[in-house]
Formats: structure tokens, sequence, C-alpha cells
């Protein structure tokens, strides 16, 4: 529930902005408070009125109405509200946030606002996968905007692909997963408290400023599980390796490339409980990175290419000492010999858990929605069924919570 939370909505000038009055109904029925921002473009969609019927608030589009300044002045908007959600977030609309504009109400709004923020982008397929728009996308999350969506499918201007805003029942989920978790009764939270970190993701391992070593991870199992840790309590931060999908509401998340990269932000977050290091790390990489594009030439050989190990961050997380988590679990991914392999990996690394599972093409693990894995402990082997990816995240998650959380009883006193 969002009862008293107070949601900025911005409702910027897409097709999709029609399905903003949905949200609107939605969110209030969950017992948010939701008064709403719209762009003159926005306008050109849906109108104020049926925004300010729905909302049954004034809304707000000119930054220099007398009276809005005075007594609604673009901070007042911001601070009078727990979060702001752009919904649709045009192309337009988070160019605009990604350089910094403030040229009418809503960008305005946007950038002196010390409030999270969500954008649910909705625009057609050429336009989110253009440069331009990836471009500021990965800059806004890398300032900590969240996303959610676009999703897949067929568009308004006739094309299928990403660029569908998500559905209002999405979004409201999302907006619960950053509001709501603080209010969850304490025995729901079995691991509040704690902090954990989560690994997702491929890395990628510079050849030379243009080319790279990397794999097809797409980080939602290490992405699912950060968002179960979170909801059961955990301060979670996540560091990401580059994914398409989006950064999970409702925790921290740390974009980072190379294993290098990954190492440091995940030694950066200090005394942790937990670490779950799910990321498609790179093995190796380039032993000398050439510092400009290795040019090609009439009738030269093809250059070799010298490998150097990467760190092995989850064996340094595993090392003993005073600074070790409570519980380190790592994946496994195999083509053959998968438990076996996993089993070795185990004692190898000095982990506490692994989580084994097939990659092997047939399996259809990298970039699908369902995962087969064994858990592998000191206890023995585990084999769990087939299941979503977020079954497989809320039952390692639940796992972690047992193995760690604070028994039922003292949490509930407190
Ligand atoms: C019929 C129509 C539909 C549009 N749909 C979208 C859309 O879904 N996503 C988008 O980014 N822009 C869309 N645009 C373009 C935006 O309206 C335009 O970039 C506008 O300047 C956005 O302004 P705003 O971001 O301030 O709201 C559409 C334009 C028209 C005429």
């Amino acid at each position: 529930m969002l009862n008293g939370k107070r949601i900025l909505l911005i409702v910027a000038g897409g097709i999709a902005a029609f399905k903003s009055l949905e949200l609107i109904r939605r969110l209030r029925e969950r017992g948010a408070a939701v008064r709403c921002v719209i762009t003159d473009a926005g306008a050109r969609f849906v109108t104020p009125l049926s925004l300010q019927a729905l909302s049954e608030d004034r809304v707000y589009s000119d930054m220099f109405s007398l009276t809005d300044e005075s007594e609604m002045g673009h901070i007042q908007l911001s601070r009078d509200a727990d979060l702001l959600v752009v919904a649709p977030a045009t192309a337009n609309i988070l160019a605009r946030m990604a350089t910094g504009m403030a040229d009418e109400l809503a960008t305005t709004v946007l950038l002196a606002t010390d409030k999270p923020v969500l954008a649910a982008p909705a625009m057609n397929v050429r336009m989110w996968t253009h440069a331009a728009t990836v471009a500021n996308v990965e800059t806004l999350r890398r300032r900590g905007v969240h996303f959610i969506g676009p999703n897949d499918g067929a568009m308004a201007c006739n094309e299928f692909g990403p660029g569908r805003m998500s559905e209002p029942e999405e979004i409201v989920a999302a907006i619960e997963a950053m509001l709501a978790p603080a209010e969850r009764p304490p025995q729901e939270r079995p691991l509040a408290g704690k902090r954990a970190v989560v690994t997702s993701g491929p890395t990628r391992e510079a050849i030379d400023p243009v080319r790279y070593i990397s794999n097809h991870s797409s980080g939602k199992q290490g992405h699912a599980i950060a968002s179960a840790l979170a909801a059961l309590g955990a301060d979670v931060t996540l560091v990401s390796g580059p994914v398409a999908i989006a950064d999970p509401p409702g925790l921290r998340t740390v974009h980072v490339d190379s294993a290098d990269q990954m190492l440091a932000a995940c030694l950066a977050a200090g005394r942790i409980d937990i670490a779950v290091c799910a990321a498609a790390v790179a093995d190796w990489k380039a032993a000398r990175p050439a510092g400009s594009k290795i040019k090609k030439k009439a009738g030269m050989a093809p250059p070799s290419l010298e490998l150097t190990a990467n760190p092995d961050i989850l064996a340094t997380l595993s090392k003993s000492g005073p600074q070790r988590p409570a519980l380190v679990v790592g994946f496994a991914a195999e083509t053959e010999n998968l438990v076996a392999n996993a089993i070795d990996k185990r004692q190898r690394k000095g982990c506490d858990w692994i989580v084994a599972n097939d990659v092997s093409s047939a399996a259809g693990t990298f970039g699908g929605e369902r995962n087969t894995v064994h858990l592998i402990s000191a206890e023995g082997v585990e084999d769990w069924p087939t299941m979503a990816k977020d079954d497989v995240a809320l039952r390692l998650a639940g796992r972690i919570a047992l193995q760690l959380g604070r028994p039922r009883r003292a949490a509930a006193a407190e």
C-alpha cells in the first residue's frame, strides 16, 4: 500500500500519456496522493482537466504563473513529494533531464529535486535504441534515476520492439518497491539491518577504445536477486556490468564496465553481511589494451591478443578475515559437468554456497526468463526445479534470510 505517500506525476508528450490516467487511478486506490505536472506537449495528448479530475488536485504546467510561484513554486512541488514519476518519459524529456535543462516547469522541478525519480520511458523503438537516447538513459541511471520499462511489443507507429511504456500496474509495483519496503512489518523484513552486495551482468574488457571482450549475460538473474534481498529488508548495493535492463527500484545500483571496476565497487561498499556474485565476470582481459583503435592494414596478419587473468572477485570476497561477509554466494555457469565443476569451484574459491546453472545454449539461460539451478553448500547439493528467474531469486533470498536473518520473535519485538 502507498497510504499517505505523495507522488508528483510528470506527464510528457507521448502517445502513452493516456495510460497515465489509469496510473493516477491505481495510485489513488493504493492510498497515494497524486499531484500532476504536465508539459505543453503532454497537454496535446491528455487534458489537464482529466488529470485534475482523477487526481482531485490542481494540475501544474506554467512555471511563470505568479500564483503558482507564490503558492506552489517549482521547489515546493518537489518538496511536497515523496517520489517524482515521469510517465510517459519521452525521448525529449530524458534528453533535457540528462543535460540538466530547466526550460519549463517539468524539467525545472526535476533539476531542483532531491527526491527519488522514476522514469517510465515510452517511445518509438528507433528513438529508444538511438545512440543519443541510450547515452542519456545511461547518464541518468548513473545519477540515480530509476527506470521501469520500456516493454517490448507492438507500438502505435506500427513497429515492434522495446519502447512501449510499462503498464500502470507495473509502474505501481515499482513505486511500491521504492517507497514501501521501509513500511513492511519487521517480521516481513528478516534481513533488515543486513548489508548486501550483489554483482550482476557481464563485464567488458577493453581491447582498444572501440573493441572489447564480453559475454551474453543479461543481468536478469542478478538483478532479480538484488530486488528479492531488498524486499526482505536488506540494504542492497547492486554492482552491475553493462546490461539492457532497468535498475531495480528500492536499492542502490553502481554501474561498471570491467572486472577491475566491479571489484573496486564491491570493496567500496564497505563492510557487508551478504555477497552474491551473480555477474558473469570475464576470466581474462587484454594484457595491454591499446590506447587508440588498432588499425587494420592491407596485407597485415591479424594481431594476436595476449590475455591476462582478471581479479577473482568471488575468491577475494571469500577470503577469511574480519571483513569477510557472513555469507558469500557464488554462481557457476557451466556448459558441462555442471554439479561436479560447481562443487570444485566452491572449494577453490572459499565461498559458502554456489548456485550452479546450466548455460549451454540448449538450456536457454542467457537472456531467457527461466533458470534451472542447483544449490551447493557444505551440506550437499540441492536440485531446484526449473523456475522463473524471479522465483529463483525469491527462493535464494529466502534461504539467505533463514541462514542470516534474525529470529522472527526477536524481529517482531522491535
Ligand atoms: C502523435 C505523436 C506521438 C508522439 N509520441 C511520442 C512518444 O511516444 N514518445 C516520444 O518520446 N515522443 C513522442 N512524440 C514526440 C514528442 O511529443 C515531442 O518530442 C515533444 O517535444 C515532447 O515534449 P515533452 O518531452 O516536453 O513532453 C510524439 C509526437 C506526436 C505528434
